[in-house]
């Protein structure tokens, strides 16, 4: 070693010992854990016991190549028997409450009021018992994506009457588990609901009207949802006293050159177009301003005589102002954005009337999900964000969550927990963002939707080649626990935990 080599190692060591550990911030007391799942990618039992058919079964059976293994949640998890087991997993999780999703063709097998199915009551009621005899919250989503088939064959979210089922739907609940459910979230994601499902057709229903589709489905979401708040609040608060939020999932838009003012301007439209776009008009009543003025400019412009984005009354406006007591939040990933200079893709489309464009840095790692990039710092970025945007409202975050191909020692899941809780850390305590708790999205292994079973999102392993869907513990859940117990980010905790044995691969 020469002298320049060894005055190098040298600094590069006093660079080791001098800098600063990261604070060893803790979690409020009173800031709560969970985990979540969703009918349709748990439950299984698509046509037992009456339930209805949904667009998710409709889909999947009559395109099986569409989804990435040709597979279908017809028995997913089975959790419809084997909920018990979940609810165990919870309780050695040590989380305070479960977030899954109520199947509304479980419920009402036709969509609609004129005919209730016990037995599907029955097994929320017993889903229910079972999570607080253990100690466990129920947090309930009404709707994450299953709409019964015979509502699409109505024609769907773009149908304003569906508004009206939904809210008959919603009181069903009320009356059947609001004396045991505290908090409800009404939808989840409805930018992929929407988006996904009546613009792009990638998701059941796969209805492609790009610029249309997804802009009257939103509106009807969006009306369903702020009736449903006041129909509890006047006819369920007082005797049920309980707290209605939603789930919106976003990305955070980083600027590509954060200190380019157009840049800044891509990132602000970017959250406005498809963050602001749902928060807003609960927060405060209307689209956000930037929204209504680019889809009105485009949609002239394209020869059509009035924007493509429907309006609310000042009724429905009023309806609308403050319809939360919490906003779930839907978390994975980010990108970095800047104006489109030809544009953001075909018109009419809500890409075009976005006009940014985004990508994600190849330096940052990835996942088995190809929009799935680990970036921490954009979580809190986004908490920021909505501190500032939305007067620093309660946010609950309501999913984030690592995929991989089904490793039992998956150390960068509980990596990607550590890193992102801890942003959630620095967030509450550097920014003073008002987050009050955390969902780990997913309880178990399940199906993903288009990708099927070859994307796992689970903290517990599920064999979906036995019968009985035995589950186990992967390395993550211990880690999850640690931070859950301990209440802050032990970087150094990685268990000597109980390998599976291979009979369960
Ligand atoms: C969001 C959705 O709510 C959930 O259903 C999905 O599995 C996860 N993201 C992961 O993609």
């Amino acid at each position: 070693m020469n002298i320049l080599q060894f005055l190098l190692l040298a600094q590069n060591l006093c660079v080791l010992v001098l800098a600063d550990p990261p604070p060893d911030y803790y979690f409020p007391d009173d800031f709560i854990f969970g985990a979540a799942t969703a009918a349709y990618q748990v439950e299984g039992a698509w046509n037992e016991d009456g339930k209805g058919e949904s667009i998710w079964d409709r889909g999947t059976h009559e395109h099986p190549d569409w989804v990435a293994d040709n597979s279908n949640g017809d028995i997913a998890c089975d959790s419809y028997h084997k909920y018990k087991e979940d609810v165990q997993l919870l309780k050695d999780l040590g989380v305070d409450f479960y977030r899954f999703s109520i199947s509304w063709s479980r419920v009402l097998p036709t969509g609609k009021i004129d005919q209730i199915n016990q037995a599907g009551i029955d097994y929320y009621n017993n889903l229910i018992d079972e999570l607080l005899a253990n100690g466990i919250q129920p947090y309930a989503t009404m709707y994450h994506w299953d709409l019964p088939q015979a509502l699409q064959d109505e024609g769907g979210w773009p149908e304003r009457k569906l508004a009206d089922y939904f809210v008959d739907y919603a009181r069903v609940l009320f009356e059947n588990f609001g004396d045991r459910v505290k908090h409800w979230m009404t939808f989840n994601e409805i930018v992929q609901i929407c988006e996904a499902g009546y613009s792009d057709g990638a998701f059941a229903p796969y209805v492609v009207n790009p610029g249309i589709g997804g802009y009257e489905c939103t509106h009807t979401i969006l009306l369903a949802h702020g009736r449903t708040y006041r129909m509890y609040e006047t006819d369920f608060k007082a005797q049920q006293n309980g707290q209605i939020g939603i789930a919106i999932d976003t990305s955070w838009h980083e600027p590509n050159f954060p200190d380019r003012e157009t840049d800044q301007q891509a990132s602000e439209v970017d959250m406005e177009m498809n963050y602001g776009w749902f928060v807003n008009p609960i927060v405060n009543g209307n689209y956000p301003d930037v929204m209504i003025e680019r889809v009105k400019t485009n949609s002239l412009a394209e020869g059509f005589s009035a924007s493509r984005l429907p309006e609310f009354t000042p009724d429905e406006q009023e309806m609308l102002k403050g319809t939360f007591e919490f906003l779930g939040l839907n978390h994975y990933t980010s990108d970095k954005v800047y104006f489109a200079e030809e544009g953001a893709g075909d018109r009419p489309s809500h890409w075009a009337d976005t006009g940014v464009v985004g990508y994600q840095d190849p330096s940052w790692s990835g996942s088995a999900s190809y929009w799935l990039k680990v970036v921490p710092w954009g979580l809190r970025n986004l908490l920021v964000y909505i501190k500032n945007h939305y007067d620093n409202p309660p946010v609950l975050i309501t999913e984030n969550g690592f995929s991989d191909y089904g490793q039992w020692d998956d150390y960068d899941r509980a990596n990607y927990f550590k890193d992102y809780l801890y942003e959630v850390l620095r967030a509450i305590h550097e920014e003073e963002c008002n987050v009050i708790g955390y969902t780990a999205w997913s309880l178990i292994d399940n199906f993903e939707w288009m990708a099927g079973y070859t994307q796992k999102f689970g903290l517990h392993y599920v064999n979906f080649w036995d019968p009985e869907r035995t589950r186990n513990k992967k390395l993550s859940s211990y880690v999850y626990n640690n931070i859950i117990t301990t209440r802050h980010v032990d970087w150094d905790y990685y268990p000597d935990w109980p390998q599976p044995t291979e009979s369960n691969v």
